[in-house]
């Protein structure tokens, strides 16, 4: 817990991008948390932040050392009308910073942010094994709410999806 004091949680710029970057596709390339075989770009990154920005979201990241170790976002659960209350979140650490409290520090100011959008609810899409994740989330009041198995596929096996939530209008759990 004492690398947390020296964290910082503040919105992304242009310039932390390359810094998602490598954090994105370490998580491509090595883990089932995000389910794409494909490395990204510097060019991607940085056209996935304007998209997130410019519709009003949230980038938050994480900075130690003026390093970027972790970064959260959330975007449209579903693009329908009637989904306009819900979100979606992403969050992705370094594994270096792991186990910190920086995770939990993340997703509290992401929820304040979504509170702050007057949006409902906040939905987490989860690889069923990904006990890290889930146990986050379970520690900020989200509760499981469905599983869908071998609804993905990536390192040659089947996928499970497990989908979380949380009501935004509850009071952040500290
Ligand atoms: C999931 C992830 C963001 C968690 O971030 P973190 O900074 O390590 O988590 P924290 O230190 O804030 O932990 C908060 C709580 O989550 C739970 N938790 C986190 N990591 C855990 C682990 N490896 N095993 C069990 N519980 C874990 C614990 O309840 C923990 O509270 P505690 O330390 O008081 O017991 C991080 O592991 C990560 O980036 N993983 C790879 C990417 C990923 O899976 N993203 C989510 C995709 S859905």
């Amino acid at each position: 817990m004492g690398a947390l004091m020296q964290v910082k949680i503040r919105d992304a710029c242009p310039a932390d991008a390359a810094g998602i970057l490598a954090i994105h596709n370490h998580a491509v390339l090595e883990t089932t948390a995000v389910w794409s075989d494909a490395a990204s770009d510097l060019a991607s990154r940085l056209a996935w932040l304007a998209d997130r920005t410019g519709r009003g979201y949230p980038v938050l990241v994480a900075e130690t050392a003026g390093e970027v170790v972790g970064y959260a976002s959330f975007g449209d659960f579903r693009p329908w009308a009637g989904y306009r209350h819900t979100v979606e979140n992403s969050i992705y650490l370094d594994p270096a910073v792991h186990r910190q409290g920086i995770g939990r520090a993340l997703m509290e100011t992401l929820i304040e942010r979504g509170f702050s959008l007057n949006k409902h609810v906040m939905v987490a899409g989860i690889e069923a094994t990904n006990i890290a994740s889930i146990r986050l989330h379970l520690s900020v009041g989200f509760r499981e709410v469905g599983r869908m198995p071998q609804v993905g596929c990536k390192f040659g096996r089947w996928l499970d999806l497990v989908f979380m939530q949380r009501t935004l209008m509850e009071e952040v759990a500290r």
